[in-house]
């Protein structure tokens, strides 16, 4: 063997003895496992609780037929606007209510500017017009409503005075004492009124102030929630109400056969009302259910069943023949979003330049 051969073998050796310590061939180890799943389904949430800011029968009806259809036990607490919100600020630290359903957008844009509800992408918002609801999900729209006169007419023929027309015919001098609306501080009803006034004079909030300035000498009465002075028109206490025209319709239905709806001439202002999840409320699981819900057209076609006539936003939702569609009035540009942002400022003025807020 020369030292060439000698060389040739050592180097096979090698190579022998390197392919012999590599690892036998590979079978498949099937990578780590993560913990199994838990194949138990969430619990099912068992209650939940609604700040309702519509009529009381139509807080009823809606919580029961949420209730009656996911097995949720439901219970409300009805609110005028101004005092939800109130609430909810009051007791953002510990909420007592999950879902706010009812009462118009001006005040669920106030909640959402102060941090006070949850963005919820609900996959029924998809049904739902862009105009009828918050782009990020922090409320929407559940129907609409404009606002009128609610006006008794066996009042005014007493009086001499015809059905009101215009905003203007509300300072008749022959009225005095004969109108009733409510507080805006309380009522969303009356903040929509106010910022009506508001729009119809260009913006101008002094403009808007000096109408009511001028409509206080005819007013008999400022109520705490937005529908009762239709109620106070239709037993003859005063002749004019300034009211969402759908709750005149439903007195009349209920019995009040006096009482008229009409519209200003000028333009007048209407309601998205809203339904939204309150932020750190104790029932988010179910409040996402209820929102899905109510957002349904099934949901929608429940509030005539208790006279509640207000447009509904799901364009599948039957639409009864007694609402008043918005293109039927003349409305003015509601701007909802600069009104959700003045809300409580311009609700504090008229408290002290107007009238206080009623305490009942
Ligand atoms: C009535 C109307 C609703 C409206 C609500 C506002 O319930 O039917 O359409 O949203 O009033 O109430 P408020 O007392 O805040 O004016």
């Amino acid at each position: 063997m020369n030292r060439r051969t000698l060389t040739v073998m050592a180097l096979l050796a090698l190579a022998f003895a390197l392919i012999a310590c590599q690892p036998a061939a590979a079978t498949p180890v099937p990578p780590p496992q993560a913990p199994a799943e838990s194949t138990k389904p969430a619990p099912k949430p068992e209650k939940l609780t609604v700040l309702c800011g519509a009529q009381e029968d139509w807080c009823q009806a809606m919580t029961k037929a949420f209730e009656a259809e996911t097995g949720v036990k439901t219970s409300f607490v009805r609110m005028s606007s101004g005092e939800a919100l109130a609430r909810i600020r009051a007791t953002k630290d510990s909420p007592e209510f999950s879902i706010w359903h009812g009462g118009p957008a001006d005040g669920y844009i106030a909640a959402t500017n102060e941090g006070l509800l949850v963005a919820y992408d609900s996959p029924s918002a998809a049904k739902i017009p862009a105009s009828y609801k918050d782009a990020n999900g922090h409320w929407n729209g559940v129907y609409v409503g404009a606002l009128g006169f609610c006006s008794n007419k066996d009042v005014l023929a007493r009086l001499g005075v015809a059905t009101p027309t215009s905003w203007a015919d509300l300072l008749n001098p022959k009225l005095k004492g004969q109108v009733s609306m409510a507080h805006p501080a309380s009522s969303g009803t009356a903040y929509t009124a106010l910022w009506t006034q508001i729009t119809l004079n260009g913006g101008d909030v002094d403009k808007g102030f000096a109408y009511f300035r001028n409509l206080h000498n005819n007013i008999l009465q400022y109520t705490k929630s937005g529908s009762a002075p239709g109620q106070m028109a239709g037993r003859g206490e005063v002749a004019t109400a300034v009211i969402f025209s759908h709750d005149c319709v439903k007195f009349n239905e209920e019995g009040m056969n006096s009482l008229v709806v009409s519209f200003p001439s000028e333009g007048t202002g209407y309601e998205i009302g809203g339904v939204a999840i309150i932020k750190g409320g104790p029932e988010q699981e179910a409040a996402k259910m209820y929102v899905d819900w109510a957002l349904t057209s099934k949901a929608q076609e429940i509030p005539p069943t208790v006279k509640s006539y207000q447009l509904p936003t799901n364009p599948d939702a039957s639409v009864s023949a007694k609402s008043v569609k918005l293109s039927e009035v003349k409305t003015v540009e509601y701007d909802f979003i600069k009104s959700g942002e003045q809300k409580s400022g311009l609700a504090e003025r008229f408290d002290s330049e107007i009238a206080p807020a009623p305490k009942q």
